[in-house]
């Protein structure tokens, strides 16, 4: 039954997968969400898992007893908590770089011991913040000042990928904790508008660039990184001294930073076994530290470090990470669910789920499996979503009535944010309304009887009525604090960790996306110089030609 080089048998094969295929033909048509709480009400109270501040309610979810009990024979027989510890101790699971797992260290306490290669990772860890802590704090207080003496009055982060979506997400989801005398952009667009755009109405005397990469190789963060130090100098008349007053870098490359003319002093660090899209409470994450001071940052850590403490030490049946990635398992795997949808109820976690999308997607969105062969079963959904509301007013059509199984996250707040007016606080009802309707409407529908019931011609029956049977994962909080946002994050990287070990992909490489890196820097010369490059496929030759005509007019 041995099938893989490393002798455990396909995942296919196991039989913990083919009880739950079973399981699931056995239950055809769908157990109906109605009927499981007709039939047992207590598992409103029973499918719900608290970690930290977070309520996690997964009740209205197509699973009963014994599936959860044979998802978690899965995860026992994939061997997902040994995975997991061997991450925490940092050894080497990301196997095809050959690199050390350990944004769990970033939020260690200071006295922890973590080892890569025999050396305790944690001291760098907290040396590091602290000297953050030290920028953040001259940056806020106006000690640090720019070439001309002038105090700092916007920071502009410089990155993209994980060096731009997570302090990105962060600094939008922690607005109310944010320095207000001080304005934050982020550009990531290798497009020259995003950097135009950040910059046009800003006095370069005044503006401090963080250039955030992890290789500092990465051709749009290097290529912005330029045009904004042109800016620099030609606003500031030239002398290339301005340069160490404003710009720092983060990185893990002090030779490429060193190369573009940032001081090494000016650099703050982080590690090769951080990954990019796990990095944003690493030095990436100093333009967030600036914007809500290091204590909220602390405080925000601590949150990612409550959830890491449960991940490792909560049994299975108490697991809130394993419980969201075992479900996710159950629809992609078991039902063919192709996408899953985060749906935050809070204007400020606008950007939640695109910071997601690379966590997830970049990290399951794989097709062979540790062993190097194809993947024959689906792994990483497609991950989407804006805040619901808006949502509800575009595409939860589809979700409601459309042919698609969608499941979701509905993520809210018990309170609204504490600088509001007493008048929009009052609107915070009406947001959550709106979540518990729609967690509702999609769990259990509309049947034709009730829509009947209503008076509805019968001609219009089939439209107005509602399968419901959609599930949903609700998470809620009292508010939106640092602290909630570490647990949020660390929350979702834990169950896409859960789904990777069971999977057995290698969540944490990347490959798929240098091929378009490498191309890119291929083409580039048949654009700018009209150059003959070979290997141009006929159809990609065309649209250059085009471009290059249309450009000419
Ligand atoms: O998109 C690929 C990627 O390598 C991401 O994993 C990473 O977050 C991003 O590019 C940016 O990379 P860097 O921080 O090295 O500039």
């Amino acid at each position: 039954m041995s099938d893989s080089p490393s002798g455990s048998p396909l995942l296919t094969r196991r039989p913990e997968w083919t009880a739950l295929e079973d399981h699931r033909a056995d239950a055809l048509p769908q157990p109906n969400l109605r009927e499981l709480f007709a039939a047992d009400p207590g598992r409103a109270e029973r499918y719900v898992v608290h970690v930290g501040d977070l309520r996690i309610d997964y009740s209205k979810h197509l699973v009963t007893d014994e599936t959860l009990a044979l998802l978690q024979e899965l995860a026992t027989a994939t061997d997902v908590f040994g995975l997991r510890d061997a991450m925490f101790r940092g050894e080497k699971i990301n196997t095809t770089e050959n690199r050390a797992v350990l944004h769990t260290a970033l939020r260690a306490w200071r006295d922890a011991v973590i080892e890569v290669d025999g050396e305790n990772v944690v001291p760098g860890v907290h040396a590091v913040l602290d000297k953050m802590s030290d920028f953040a704090n001259r940056v806020r207080s106006g000690e640090w000042t720019g070439h001309t003496g002038k105090r700092i009055r916007n920071v502009v982060n410089i990155g993209i990928g994980g060096s731009d979506l997570g302090p990105a997400m962060a600094y939008e989801a922690l607005r109310p904790f944010t320095a207000r005398d001080l304005t934050f952009r982020f550009v990531s667009n290798v497009d020259g508008s995003d950097l135009h755009e950040a910059t046009r109405d800003l006095d370069p005397a005044e503006t401090l660039f963080i250039v955030a990469s992890k290789t500092f190789t990465t051709i749009e963060t290097i290529t912005n990184a330029t045009s904004a130090r042109s800016w620099l100098l030609n606003g500031l008349g030239g002398d290339e001294k301005a340069v160490a007053k404003h710009f720092v870098a983060l990185s893990t490359n002090a030779e490429k930073v060193a190369g573009f003319g940032i001081d090494v002093d000016n650099m703050f660090e982080f590690w090769d076994w951080v990954g990019g899209r796990y990095s944003y409470d690493s030095a990436i994450g100093l333009s967030l530290m600036i914007a809500i001071g290091p204590d909220r940052f602390r405080e925000m850590l601590d949150g990612f470090r409550i959830v890491d403490e449960h991940f490792r030490n909560a049994p299975a049946e108490a697991n809130a990470p394993l419980i969201m990635g075992l479900l996710g398992i159950w629809y992609g795997n078991f039902h063919d669910a192709q996408s899953h949808a985060v749906l935050p109820y809070s204007h400020y976690l606008s950007k939640f789920t695109a910071y997601l999308q690379q966590l997830d997607m970049e990290s399951n969105g794989k097709s062979v499996d540790r062993a190097g062969r194809a993947a024959q079963w689906q792994t990483g959904p497609v991950v989407w979503g804006t805040p619901g509301t808006n949502g509800q007013h575009a595409y939860y059509q589809l979700i409601h009535q459309g042919t698609k199984l969608i499941p979701a996250d509905l993520i809210g707040f018990a309170r609204p944010v504490a600088e509001l007016s007493d008048d929009l606080k009052a609107q915070h009802d009406l947001l959550m309304a709106n979540l518990f309707a729609q967690g509702q409407a999609l769990a259990f529908g509309k049947t034709a009887d009730e829509v009947r019931a209503e008076g509805v011609p019968e001609e219009q029956v089939p439209h107005r009525t509602f399968r419901g049977n959609h599930p949903t994962t609700t998470i809620l909080a009292t508010e939106l604090s640092p602290s909630v946002l570490g647990q949020l994050v660390a929350l979702y990287e834990h169950k896409v960790f859960v789904q990777g070990a069971v999977w057995n992909i290698d969540s944490f490489d990347q490959w798929g996306v240098e091929l378009g890196k490498v191309l890119a820097k291929r083409v580039e010369p048949a654009l700018t110089e009209g150059a003959d490059v070979p290997g141009l496929d006929p159809s990609t030759a065309a649209l250059v030609a085009a471009y290059r005509n249309l450009r000419e007019v």
